[in-house]
């Protein structure tokens, strides 16, 4: 078998925000890695610290109010937090890709979709002439499949649809010739068809390239059947963590378990019920002593009030879980 190489590898970050409430711990001592060639999701319900992880990778949280307050994050041999801004900038350029949750926003609205590709080609490629640039820019359209590239690229991207500028995003971070693409919800504000359209680009992306991807979701169901391994977040923490087809067929955090019952799943059969996970996850301004899923917790007992929260303990190989319990897919009480 073809040895696994680290291209990413995050130990005990720790960020928060100080607000007028106090302070939120929005990541809260999240390790993960990603290997070379791999997609890992990382998936959570909304508020669980999923942006504000890969926006601490990238040091782009906004300070103040946030903070990243402590931990490493290993990428090429060097650890990314102690970079000043400057050096910040050579990896965003040409190491790490940013695609956000609403392309809108990311892209320039009054420079045309051609003008900020050439660019970025132009930076990543010293001595490319504009005409060269503007070529490379048709070429890159048409490779994440947008029709019609050299009309496409006078566009402004208003002219777009969602799904297409999701596209050209993605043309971006591939004319950075990055060596990881962190994709933030890239499909949250699509419909389900061009959904499935952009996550089978983005895997294109790592077959023909190499690249690796970490993809950032709510919705288990449809990374599941992409991603490599899964991390699942809760309240600022890593809970359960394991290979996607594990974590599938047997999750043992009783979180992801809900989390199965209350996304609809591509394989899933008509008329299956779906199942919402009771209650509100804690105020990460506030977070108790105890198992932060402890409030919501069909399994919870006495032990998960009184220890204090589970820290994340390997169950079968490459599988952790943080819990005292093992729930082993609902059908056991260990
Ligand atoms: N600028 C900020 N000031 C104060 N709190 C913040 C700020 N940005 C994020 N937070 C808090 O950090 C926590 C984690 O936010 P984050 O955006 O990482 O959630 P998420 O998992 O990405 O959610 P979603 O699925 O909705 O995108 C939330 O409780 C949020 O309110
Ligand atoms: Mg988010």
């Amino acid at each position: 078998m073809e040895e696994k190489q680290v291209l990413l590898d995050v130990k005990n970050l720790r960020t928060s925000f100080f607000t007028d409430s106090g302070e939120v711990k929005s990541v809260n001592d999240v390790s993960f890695h990603v290997n070379k060639r791999e997609v890992v999701a990382i998936v959570g319900e909304s508020g669980s610290g999923k942006s504000v992880t890969q926006l601490s990778i990238m040091q782009l949280i906004q300070s103040p109010p946030g903070k990243i307050l402590g931990g490493e994050v290993w990428f090429r041999g060097e650890n990314l937090l102690t970079f000043d801004q400057k050096k910040m900038r050579t990896v965003r350029g040409n190491g790490i890709s940013m695609v956000f949750q609403e392309p809108m926003t990311s892209l320039n609205p009054v420079i045309t979709v051609g003008n900020q590709l050439t660019e970025v080609l132009r930076v990543h490629h010293k001595g490319m002439t504009k005409k060269e640039a503007w070529e490379r820019g048709i070429k890159a359209l048409e490779a994440v499949g947008i029709p019609d590239p050299e009309a496409r690229m006078k566009n402004y991207p208003f002219e777009m649809s969602g799904g297409m500028r999701q596209r050209v995003l993605i043309a971006i971070a591939v004319a950075c010739s990055s060596e990881l693409i962190i994709a933030d919800e890239p499909t949250t504000a699509l419909d389900v068809t061009t959904q499935a359209q952009v996550m089978e680009l983005l895997m294109s992306l790592v077959q023909e390239n190499g690249t690796s991807l970490i993809v950032v979701t709510h919705n288990l169901g449809l990374v599941t059947r992409y991603a490599d391994r899964i991390y699942v977040m809760y309240a600022g923490r890593i809970v359960e963590s394991g290979t996607a087809e594990t974590i599938m067929k047997h999750p043992r955090h009783p979180y992801t378990l809900g989390l199965m019952e209350s996304v609809p799943r591509l394989d899933s059969e008509k008329g299956e019920q779906l199942i919402p996970i009771q209650g509100t996850p804690p105020n990460l301004a506030d977070i108790p002593e105890h198992c932060s899923f402890y409030d919501r917790c069909k399994y919870a007992c006495e032990e998960c009030l009184n220890k204090p929260h589970p820290p994340l303990r390997e169950v079968e190989e490459g599988h952790c879980i943080a819990c005292h319990l093992d729930v082993r897919g609902g059908r056991e009480h260990a």
